[in-house]
């Protein structure tokens, strides 16, 4: 026994089990609570949570309650993607019902990789009902940790395809070549990588004044490389580019695939949530005929990280690559293990934070977040277009992310002066913001993904930019 009832013994929690988790069920409600509403800064860590990170590894065991409120305590003073004014990179949402999936799952800590009976039964009716929303006919699909990773699976399927056997030969012999928009993610060049196609061989096709891939300039690509006697792994269309949003024209490019004979790989992880709502479907026709598509589940779809998915047309593109047999991974009835179509083998079962998702909240009530999301871009490119010091891109946002650059009279290095206006933002803490370098000038990049932000958060955004941006002289 120890002196201190609420000091663990072993491993359990024993006794303590439910005054933990009425303790972890205080944190998350005053969290919820937190995010409901944006704070007017951004908490650091104290000296004394400092003090505590820089602890060796403790020996013993310690105050349950109290170890939880430091562990909040970290996350209060770490930067949070679910607040409403975090406006950088891609964030995501930590939807409420999700996270309590993720509790759910690792309680059960339920493994993936083979057939876990229930669990994968409910992985593979979320699958259908992720291609339902999308509008795509998937015949299988799997989730991963990313897009990273689901880009990765896609196309290692699209080389196997390409090049039957590659996987146990490698590709000798054979010129591999890839295309995708010269804005593209780097998961597509780092697939070209890992993949042994190469960096180098990913042509980056230029792109419109709406920066998407050029049809015209792709075919060209294509038919040079092709009497050069390269042989073409996919074409990548990206729905959703991470710099501006941009989504290539994906009918024409399943045009183009289609008579070349090549895969047409979809980078959905950001953008093709949008294809479900009626405002924006029009940008994404053609994806009912790709190949394989990603999307991220922990973008546009507000569920925690880590849930991205990547859907097939044909079950057979998955097996034909990751399929194999080893003693220790026996086939059951002849059927196929989850192994046998993902790159992974332990894996958690990420797939019923979207599952709960949609059974709790509907489909449509999805679909009216990301419209929002939309209008919300909208909003900004209004306000800011209407403002002398704001400037917006030419061409109006087509999914949910707008750059924008303050202009100061008198301030003569914008970019400089928008890299320091950035920074300040984020020090300054009302709201969060990334830079993006385009077309070799800086600019913030707000991006709405998230449910909780409201439109007076989009006013406040332009009134904090105009507020700090004017203060030119002291910020570089
Ligand atoms: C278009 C696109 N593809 C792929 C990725 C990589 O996704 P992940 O960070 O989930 O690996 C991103 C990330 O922002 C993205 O925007």
């Amino acid at each position: 026994m120890t002196d201190d009832a609420r000091i663990p013994v072993g491993l359990s929690l024993g006794v303590h089990r439910d005054a933990a988790l009425a303790r972890a069920a205080e944190h998350v409600a005053h969290a919820w609570r937190e995010f409901d509403t944006a704070r007017d800064t951004e908490t650091s860590p104290t000296p004394e949570l400092l003090a505590l990170l820089r602890q060796p590894l403790p020996e013993g065991p310690a105050d349950i309650l109290a170890t939880l409120d430091s562990a909040a305590e970290v996350l209060d003073a770490s930067l949070a993607q679910a607040r409403p004014r975090f406006f950088a990179f891609i964030g995501s949402s930590g939807l409420e019902i999700g996270a309590l999936a993720d509790l759910l799952a690792h309680t059960y800590d339920t493994n993936l990789a083979v057939d876990a009976r229930a669990a994968t039964q409910l992985e593979w009716q979320t699958v259908g009902w992720l291609a339902a929303f999308l509008g795509f006919p998937a015949q299988a699909g799997t989730f991963t940790s990313g897009g990273t990773i689901s880009n990765m699976t896609a196309l290692a399927s699209a080389r196997e395809a390409a090049v039957p056997g590659a996987r146990h030969r490698g590709l000798a012999g054979v010129r591999p070549t890839m295309y995708c928009s010269r804005e593209a993610h780097h998961s597509i060049t780092r697939a070209a990588e890992m993949l042994g196609i190469g960096g180098a061989q990913v042509r980056g096709i230029d792109i419109d004044d709406g920066r998407r891939m050029r049809p015209d300039l792709l075919r060209a690509a294509l038919a040079e490389d092709l009497a050069e006697g390269c042989t073409p792994i996919a074409i990548v269309a990206t729905a959703g580019t991470t710099l501006t949003g941009a989504v290539d024209p994906l009918y024409e490019l399943a045009d183009i695939a289609e008579e070349f004979g090549v895969w047409l790989h979809i980078d959905g992880a950001y953008g093709i949530p949008a294809a479900a709502t009626a405002g924006a479907a029009h940008l994404f026709a053609g994806l009912e005929r790709a190949d394989s598509v990603t999307i991220d589940c922990h973008k546009w779809m507000f569920v925690p990280k880590a849930c991205s998915a990547v859907l097939v047309r044909d079950t057979r593109a998955l097996t034909s690559t990751f399929s194999h047999d080893e003693a220790y991974m026996p086939h059951e009835g002849g059927q196929f293990n989850a192994v046998d179509i993902t790159l992974e083998y332990s894996r958690p079962f990420r797939a019923l934070k979207l599952w709960l998702a949609f059974a709790v909240h509907g489909a449509a009530a999805v679909r009216g977040a990301i419209a929002r999301n939309r209008e919300q871009a909208e909003l900004l490119y209004d306000l800011a277009s209407a403002r002398p010091a704001l400037e917006v891109l030419a061409h109006r946002p087509q999914l949910s992310i707008v750059p924008v650059r303050h202009r100061n009279r008198g301030c003569t290095d914008i970019d400089a002066h928008n890299a320091a206006l950035c920074s300040a933002l984020q020090r300054d803490g009302r709201v969060y913001v990334s830079p993006a370098i385009i077309d070799g000038t800086t600019w913030l990049r707000p991006c709405f993904t998230n449910f909780r932000t409201a439109d007076d958060d989009v006013r406040v955004l332009v009134a904090v930019i105009e507020e700090l941006g004017a203060q030119c002289d002291t910020l570089h």
